[in-house]
């Protein structure tokens, strides 16, 4: 008789899924590597999970992205942390700057909480920015007041992007977001999970040759076509940056991560199929110990391929149509988002309702969110309306 040894894993899509060690036999399963099982990565042995969200009072968006049904919606909000907290805002006006507050860890970790206090969302986001990205592979980033961020020194040549950190050598210089993140978990106390994040690598690139915003991002548009071998070489780079800061974070305590590509939108089909896709199904193959958000802003092209991902959730902005989406890609697939954020500028009656009926739209295997970060100037009012909303809807589960 074989001993009843159980195995189970605990990578973000299969989460304690038990299998007695006959049963692994029986489907073939190696235990000393990497598995398929109904065509899905699993890890054997269990990777070591350094937290599985387990001692979490609060743990719906966990189990929302798991595939999970749940009692109802989790909700948060992308941007939830700083601009629009009157908190954020006095602490931020006694300070240097905004990098300030990213590169302090108590800092960073009391802007976090805020929210979570202000709002009772069922999510704290790390307080920190897409751009430490480029910084910590070598090039530096500002923030200009009422402008927004700039680059001093920008991409233009390959000797430019060879001359780029990259990797864990890149990652390891951002100390101070994994020491903030250990205090963020620490106050947190397991009242909700900790979201963590980076820029997808086309986001990044953009920023890294653009020099700053851009409604266009036509010069980096335009070093897609001028020098294709030079962008592959550096979303590569910055691919194999994030996947080692990714890890990081999740060393460093963070629950679930989301990869903003925020500037997807402003890609052809084509373009985005060559350097969008390949690089964001790196970092979703490479990401197995927590649940993986990709939200890719305009991307409504790519809905295909980004199906496809091996991520748990899919973000998505307010440009789709929930029972479209619904009937194309299933009842099943886990989406975060998707309220106009501009309805957040409505009476609060109208917020309840278009609140209301985007739940029932979408109808489970859903977290609710906005289509894009909270804008700056939206009242708080509206924020706690549209976080009420949803956590007094019922779902019928
Ligand atoms: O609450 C949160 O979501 C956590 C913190 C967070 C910030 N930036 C803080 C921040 C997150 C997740 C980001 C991500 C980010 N940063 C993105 C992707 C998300 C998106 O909105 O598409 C992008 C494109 C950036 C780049 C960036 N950083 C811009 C364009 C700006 C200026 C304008 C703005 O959005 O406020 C920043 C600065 C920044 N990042 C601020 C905050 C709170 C404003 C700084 C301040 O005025 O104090």
């Amino acid at each position: 008789m074989s001993p009843l040894v159980f195995y189970f894993t605990m990578d973000s899509r299969h989460f304690f899924v038990i299998y007695k060690q006959s049963h692994l036999s029986s489907k073939g399963l190696s235990e000393s590597n990497y598995s398929h099982f109904q065509g899905k990565r699993i890890p054997f042995p269990m990777p070591l999970p350094y937290h599985c969200g387990m001692n979490l009072k609060n743990d719906l968006l966990l189990r929302a992205a798991r595939g999970e049904k749940t009692e109802r919606p989790p909700v948060w909000l992308m941007r939830q942390a700083g601009r629009i907290l009157p908190q954020y805002k006095a602490l931020r006006a006694s300070l240097s700057g905004f990098k300030e507050v990213v590169s302090t860890p108590h800092l960073a970790a009391e802007v976090t909480i805020q929210p979570v206090d202000e709002l009772g969302v069922d999510a704290a986001i790390m307080f920190s920015d897409i751009l430490v990205v480029p910084e910590c592979m070598g090039l530096h980033y500002e923030l200009i007041e009422k402008v927004g961020p700039r680059f001093p020194e920008t991409i233009k040549t390959l000797a430019d992007v060879e001359s780029m950190g990259t990797g864990s050598s890149a990652a390891d210089n951002l100390g101070y977001v994994y020491d903030a993140i250990g205090i963020m978990k620490k106050e947190l106390n397991g009242r909700v999970p900790l979201i963590g994040f980076a820029g997808a690598p086309w986001t990044i690139m953009s920023y890294m040759i653009e020099g700053g915003g851009s409604k266009t991002f036509s010069k980096a548009r335009r070093w897609l076509y001028d020098s294709p071998e030079g962008s592959h070489q550096l979303m590569k780079k910055i691919t194999d940056t994030t996947i080692a800061y990714l890890k990081n974070q999740i060393k460093a305590g963070v629950d679930i991560v989301q990869v903003f590509d925020s500037w997807a939108g402003v890609l052809s089909p084509a373009l985005y199929q060559e350097f969008g896709i390949p690089y964001l199904k790196q970092i979703c193959d490479a990401i197995n110990e927590v649940p993986v958000i990709v939200f890719a802003k305009g991307a409504w092209y790519a809905t295909d391929e980004l199906d496809q991902l091996d991520c748990n959730v899919l973000g998505l902005d307010w440009q789709f149509k929930p029972q479209e989406f619904r009937s194309k890609y299933g009842v099943d697939r886990v989406v975060q988002g998707n309220l106009d954020p501009a309805v957040l500028y409505a009476p609060m009656e109208t917020i309840a309702t278009i609140t209301k009926q985007m739940l029932d739209d979408f109808g489970g295997a859903h977290i609710a969110n906005l289509g894009h970060g909270v804008y700056p100037d939206t009242p708080l009012d509206a924020v706690k309306c549209f976080v009420d909303t949803v956590k007094g809807y019922e779902q019928i589960v």
